[in-house]
């Protein structure tokens, strides 16, 4: 879909990663596993582990806090936050509403947002539209996960891909020509049984039995997501640069979800991009799921890989099944206080 009027984009950016890290040599004492395997199949050396305690809306809001300074805004100017989590604190209440009380943001309405680590691309494309239409004007999309206390720590087959961490935007009203040009947003249902945590919601509540049998834990079938992922993160990518007017030929910047660097790669593949224009980070985070595409935003723009008058590209998939593209045509203006 093709987005017309008023230029709505990102106008501050902040990210957090616990202290922790585990490395691929740390797990080779967990499970039976070796740097060797875990490198040659994903790319990923080491990931950010939160502490015993440490929730995912304390990791949000962390990044809400650092994308505010970056931005230029204070909490109270926030109309709305949603926050893209596979891992909330609780069932309910929301993450986001546990974060609008954090930063103190008081008039901002707060929902959470389910779409697996397409959430924070989703959420952008959702957090737009409010804008779009003069109902709201400052509105903080959050992508933030701890994996770690839903990983089998038994299982070699999920629990060395995965990270936590948090990653956040300010969306506000940009120059025209700015912002958000074009999206791809879809799911294919059928595909749910390939990546879920079988317990703990009204299908199978939570019982000794259901622990006892380890449900309440994420499960995956590797590989199908793997062939899913290589075709839809190039198709999607493609249908959201046609329904901006663009091709692969303008793009100076490709932010793909982290999962795998194999993935990465194919998508680039299909893009005809060179590496030099695709962010990579999935070797120090692992798979930070809905935080990973925020997260490596922030860390373009540290590395001076993202300039104004750029285009953009953020590619997500994950949890549902579910994909999403967002092509931005990159405007902010630097507010940091030096
Ligand atoms: N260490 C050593 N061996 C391992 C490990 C490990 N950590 N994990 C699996 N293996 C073994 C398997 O048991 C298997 O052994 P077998 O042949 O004796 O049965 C062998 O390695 C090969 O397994 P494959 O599944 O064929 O390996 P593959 O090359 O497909 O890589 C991987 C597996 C990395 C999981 C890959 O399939 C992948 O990246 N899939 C996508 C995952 C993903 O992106 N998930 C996130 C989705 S986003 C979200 O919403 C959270």
């Amino acid at each position: 879909m093709q987005v017309k009027n008023k230029g709505v984009g990102i106008i501050g950016v902040g990210s957090y990663v616990p202290e922790k890290t585990l490395t691929n040599k740390d797990l080779e004492s967990i499970v039976e596993t070796s740097d060797e395997w875990i490198v040659s199949r994903t790319g990923i050396k080491e990931r950010h582990i939160v502490a015993p305690g440490v929730a995912t809306s304390d990791l949000a809001a962390y990044a809400a806090e650092r994308a505010l300074l970056d931005a230029g805004v204070s909490a109270d100017e926030i109309d709305l936050i949603i926050v893209a989590t596979a891992t909330p604190d609780m069932l309910f209440p929301s993450t986001a509403c546990l974060v609008q009380d954090k930063i103190k943001a008081s008039k901002a309405a707060a929902f959470d947002l389910s779409a697996g680590c397409s959430g924070f691309a989703y959420g952008l494309v959702t957090g737009s539209q409010f804008i779009q239409t003069g109902l709201y004007n400052k509105i903080l999309v959050i992508g933030a996960e701890t994996l770690s206390t839903i990983l089998d720590w038994n299982d070699r087959n999920t629990c060395v891909l995965f990270g936590d961490g948090a990653g956040a935007v300010v969306l506000g009203e940009v120059p025209a020509g700015y912002g958000i040009l074009g999206i791809d947003l879809g799911a294919d249902g059928s595909g749910g049984e390939f990546l879920k945590i079988p317990a703990g919601g009204s299908r199978l509540p939570a019982t000794s039995e259901s622990v006892s049998q380890r449900l309440h834990y994420l499960q995956m079938s590797g590989n199908d997501v793997f062939k899913f992922a290589v075709k839809v993160m190039g198709e999607s990518a493609v249908k959201a640069l046609d329904n901006s007017g663009l091709s692969s030929a303008d793009v100076d910047c490709l932010i793909p979800h982290q999962a795998n660097i194999r993935i990465i790669q194919s998508a680039a593949k299909r893009l005809k991009l060179p590496m030099e224009k695709v962010i990579v980070n999935v070797d120090k985070y692992g798979n930070t799921s809905a935080a990973s595409i925020p997260i490596a935003l922030n860390e373009a723009l540290q590395d001076n890989k993202l300039k104004n008058d750029d285009v953009v590209v953020f590619v997500g998939f994950g949890a549902g099944l579910t994909w999403a593209s967002c092509v931005i045509k990159w405007y902010k203006e630097d507010k940091t206080v030096v």
